[in-house]
């Protein structure tokens, strides 16, 4: 028998605070109480699903090394995933301040920072003939077809400037998301110079996603990363938040372009040759970031800046320095 007296006040209260929690809800006290006495306890592996996400890893091929592929692409996911959690906070914020978007900032690219830094996984740590081999049952598929990368970068920045950029000044109506997303730069990677035919890959992710897309502009056309920015109280101060946005534009615009882009030189050039990627693009011209000049914030950088825009390591570590 339990002595009442002996009960700890701060119990009787957390009981109070219960009760007029389920009150609120026509729920009754003694009944949730019950539940929880015969409640199993939580157990990390249900907690995170263990099972269903070492499910997840299904290769289609038997080299052990497309494991390593597969399950680095499923972490750099989740990675997006924690970007976009953190965007659409800043996005749907009520009275954003210069504060609380900072510390998203700081949190989007410490994930980012890792991305860039850990691409070595996929650059070194692999074995080459391995790869050469399973790559080929993987076709047309590509990372290209990441629709959260995608959703990263329409949310970060006003669309004009993910718009092809001989298409840029040309474009006169960008109210017409519909007709604007047909000039979205990563589209001209995929896509038949000579024949302006679209990749199969191109095709695919389109069927899939472009409604998604076009959406998304419309629904950030007015709270993309920028636009937030631009809204903030001019007394906020805001330096520290500029150098982070800078830092943004940065890690995902040439540092992890680059880190991807030495993997597919690793892989898809030998003794000078390209090979087809499986999602077909030219990627030694569409990848470096220094051809894509993929500028999120160009109000934050410096003319010279912006003429050099990734153009460092191109040009000396792989010789592509050309136009
Ligand atoms: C050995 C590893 C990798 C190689 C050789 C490689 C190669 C390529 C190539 C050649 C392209 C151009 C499109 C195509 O023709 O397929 C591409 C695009 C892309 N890949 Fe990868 N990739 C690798 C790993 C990854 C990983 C781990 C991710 C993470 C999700 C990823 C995400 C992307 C994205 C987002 C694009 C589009 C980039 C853009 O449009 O600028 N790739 N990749």
């Amino acid at each position: 028998m339990i002595d009442i007296s002996n009960i700890n006040p701060a119990i009787i209260q957390k009981l109070r605070d219960l009760e007029a929690k389920y009150e609120l809800t026509g729920q009754d006290l003694m009944s949730n109480l019950e539940g929880l006495q015969v409640a199993n306890y939580l157990k990390y592996w249900d907690y995170i699903h263990l099972d269903t996400l070492l499910s997840l890893q299904n290769t289609r091929t038997d080299f052990a090394d497309e494991k390593i592929f597969i399950i680095y692409h499923q972490i750099t996911e989740l990675y997006f995933q924690l970007i976009l959690h953190e965007i659409q906070q800043i996005a749907t914020r009520q009275h954003l301040t210069a504060q609380f978007f900072l510390d998203k900032m700081l949190r989007i690219n410490r994930y980012f920072k890792n991305l860039a830094y850990s691409f070595d996984i996929m650059v070194d740590g692999m074995e080459f003939e391995q790869f050469r081999q399973f790559r080929m049952a993987l076709l047309p598929a590509s990372g290209f077809q990441s629709v959260q990368f995608r959703k990263i970068e329409l949310c970060a920045t006003d669309f004009i400037h993910l718009i092809n950029k001989d298409y840029q000044t040309k474009l006169t109506d960008v109210t017409n998301t519909a007709l604007a997303f047909k000039y979205v730069y990563w589209k001209q990677g995929a896509t038949d110079e000579n024949t302006g035919k679209e990749t199969i890959t191109l095709q695919h992710f389109l069927e899939k996603y472009e409604e998604e897309f076009v959406d998304l502009i419309d629904k950030y056309e007015k709270k993309n990363l920028w636009q937030c920015y631009l809204k903030l109280n001019e007394d906020e101060s805001t330096a520290q938040l500029k150098e982070a946005l800078r830092e943004f534009d940065v890690l995902i615009n040439i540092n992890w372009r680059l880190s991807h882009f030495r993997s597919a030189v690793r892989y898809l050039k030998t003794k000078g040759v390209a090979l087809e990627a499986t999602g077909g693009t030219n990627w030694q011209k569409y990848l470096p970031p220094r051809f894509q000049k993929i500028i999120f914030y160009p109000e934050l950088w410096t003319l010279e800046e912006k003429e050099d825009w990734g153009r460092g390591w191109v040009t000396t570590q792989l010789g592509f320095g050309g136009g």
